[in-house]
């Protein structure tokens, strides 16, 4: 009885041992498969990060991108304002310039028209030694004696002045008195002279 008893026991503790050995080499087997499990896994969540890190990294250029291409559109609709603003204040200077030459073009015609046109003819310098006998307006006969000469065509005029410098007219006897007056004036002034009276 104590035999099969220990018989027992042994073949227990065989059975045992061998079990034990079944069961640690099944553990180890479970274990490796638990560590390529694990592997698996840290490498598909390391994957896994990585690409939501990548997303995350492009999403993060793509806002990035959207900012600086929002910032430059702004920057461009500033510059079109700014540029516009500048057009109209541009135009609007000119404009004004426009009519300060205009109003300045118009009172300097003005000014000289009446001179030239719409008031009486003015008198050239030439003509002041003539005043004392012939009148500031040319309708005086000088010493009583001759034409008036206001009102005359310009040619004869011209002819007249020339006539009496060379010595050769003489109406009332008084040639010389209008040589001596004819003789220092120059074509020009013969001309002007002749201009303003056939003008009155
Ligand atoms: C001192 C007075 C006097 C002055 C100054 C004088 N004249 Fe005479 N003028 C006369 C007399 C007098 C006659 C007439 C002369 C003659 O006998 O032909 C005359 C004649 C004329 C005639 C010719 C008129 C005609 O149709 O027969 C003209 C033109 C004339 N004078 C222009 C002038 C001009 C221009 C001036 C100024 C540059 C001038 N005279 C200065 C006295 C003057």
């Amino acid at each position: 009885m104590k035999k099969i008893t220990l018989f027992s026991l042994v073949a227990a503790t065989v059975l045992f041992t061998a079990c034990g050995e079944e069961t640690k080499k099944v553990a180890a087997e479970v274990n490796k498969t638990a560590v390529v499990e694990a592997i698996k896994k840290d490498t598909v969540s390391a994957v896994e990060a990585a690409k939501i890190k990548a997303a995350e990294i492009a999403e993060a250029a793509k806002i990035e991108a959207e900012k600086i291409a929002a910032t430059a559109a702004e920057k461009t609709k500033a510059a079109k304002v700014a540029a516009e603003v500048k057009a109209v204040d541009a135009a609007a200077a000119v404009k004004e310039k426009t009519v300060e030459l205009t109003e300045a073009a118009t009172n300097a015609v003005a000014s000289v028209m009446p001179a030239s046109s719409t008031a009486a003819p003015v008198a050239p310098e030439a003509y002041a030694k003539c005043v004392g006998c012939h009148g500031a307006d040319g309708k005086t006969k000088a010493l009583g004696k001759s034409s008036v000469i206001a009102g005359q065509d310009k040619a004869a005029i011209i002819d007249s002045m020339n006539a009496y410098k060379a010595g050769t007219k003489n109406v009332v006897g008084m040639g010389m008195l209008m040589k001596g007056q004819a003789a220092s004036m120059s074509d020009a002034e013969i001309e002007a002279v002749a201009e303003y009276l056939s003008q009155l």
